[in-house]
């Protein structure tokens, strides 16, 4: 029978790299009938929102999506369409695999490490107070009377809340997939120093719940100390498990240490729905210009059919990528080569 997947995808580069993964999954032999769902500014005048509910019930349906990258406007215009999806599915843990391939040019050969970021909370959330409006004043008036903090009227605040029950949620998640996964070693990642209530409890949990696995090593570290370590000597890290905004940054760090944003998959998973997608954006620099690599929504792919149970499907695609990359004949710009989205992608189906 064939699998039900939600296709989403998205704008800049989202729809030229989801229709390589498409093509190379349809190539594969694995049956998937795509129930494809638009997203983003662009269905803003028909559906009235960037993410509409029939995208969420489509997702909620399938339990499985493969998303492309939705563009964000900076500073206005609508919340993300990904903190929304996020939040609306409660995709909890975002996991971000970094592994290097050989062939593909790096200063870190041997890097394997996967990141594992916290998904609702954090500086995410969206509990925000614009300078100069009544609620802020409000606020302002609460913290000076209640705790003696005088912020000028025209400070922005963002508050950062994290729970108890999403740190141990994050936190059991990590371990978990880290002992399913034969992986040796879980590294928090905080400034507990400076935050003492958020990260704070962040941090304690993780040494609480890593004495539940003793199988697996726990370090801790100030994540300006993760920052240099990562680019020193990355092959030392194995999970890294970090609060939403870190997860952000260091994310985008990893990929860097494996050859790039074109190459780094990703998966949002929650308990009841997974959504598939690279950790780049939708690059409107490069967009609709068949430039885009789609190796990162290709490898998303590949671990999509092994959440799905197509083992064999995935090993021959992942296969057929890391042929692909050591062949150093069909590589995209951006991995210093001159080939197109199109280019790659028929090499990778040849290899298939
Ligand atoms: P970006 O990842 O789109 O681009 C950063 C740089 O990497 C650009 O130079 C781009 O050309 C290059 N790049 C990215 N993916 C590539 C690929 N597959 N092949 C070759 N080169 C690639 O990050 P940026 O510019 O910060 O974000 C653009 C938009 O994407 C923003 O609106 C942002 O909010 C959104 N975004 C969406 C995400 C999602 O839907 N999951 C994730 C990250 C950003």
């Amino acid at each position: 029978m064939a699998h039900q997947i939600t296709l989403i995808p998205g704008d800049g580069i989202g729809p030229e790299v989801t229709d390589a993964a498409v093509e190379v999954i349809n190539a594969s032999g694995v049956d998937v009938d795509w129930d494809v769902q638009h997203a983003g500014k662009a269905v803003i005048d028909t559906d009235g929102s960037p993410m509409p509910g029939r995208v969420i019930e489509s997702i909620r349906r399938n339990k499985v999506a493969l998303k492309g990258p939705v563009t964000t406007p900076v500073g206005y215009g609508f919340r993300s369409v990904n903190v929304t999806l996020r939040t609306e599915l409660d995709l909890y843990a975002l996991l971000r695999p970094c592994r290097h391939y050989p062939g593909v040019r790096t200063r870190h050969p041997g890097t394997d490490l996967v990141v594992v970021r916290e998904n609702t909370e954090d500086l995410y959330a969206g509990v925000e107070f614009e300078a100069f409006s009544v609620e802020n004043q409000k606020l302002r008036d609460y913290l000076r009377f209640f705790r003696g903090y005088h912020l000028t009227p025209d400070t922005g605040i963002t508050v950062k809340p994290i729970s108890l029950s999403a740190t141990r949620r994050i936190v059991r998640f990590a371990f978990e997939y880290s002992k399913r996964e034969g992986r040796k070693k879980v590294t928090v990642g905080h400034k507990a120093n400076i935050m003492k209530f958020s990260d704070g409890p962040f941090v304690q949990i993780a040494r609480e719940i890593a004495q539940e696995f003793p199988e697996i090593d726990f370090d801790e570290m100030q994540l300006d100390e993760l920052a240099f370590w990562l680019v020193s000597d990355p092959q030392e890290m194995d999970v890294l498990l970090l609060p939403n905004l870190y997860g952000d940054i260091i994310s985008d760090l990893c990929a860097g240490l494996i050859g790039g944003l074109g190459v780094a998959p990703g998966v949002n998973l929650g308990d009841t729905a997974a959504v598939f997608e690279p950790t780049h954006g939708s690059a409107p620099d490069i967009a609709g210009k068949g430039l885009a690599n789609p190796a990162g929504i290709l490898l998303s792919g590949v671990m999509m059919l092994r959440h799905i149970g197509e083992h064999e499907a995935a090993n021959r695609i992942e296969s057929s990528i890391a042929a692909v990359f050591f062949s150093g004949e069909h590589l995209t710009g951006d991995l210093g080569g001159s080939a197109g989205t199109a280019d790659f992608t028929r090499a990778v189906i040849a290899r298939i």
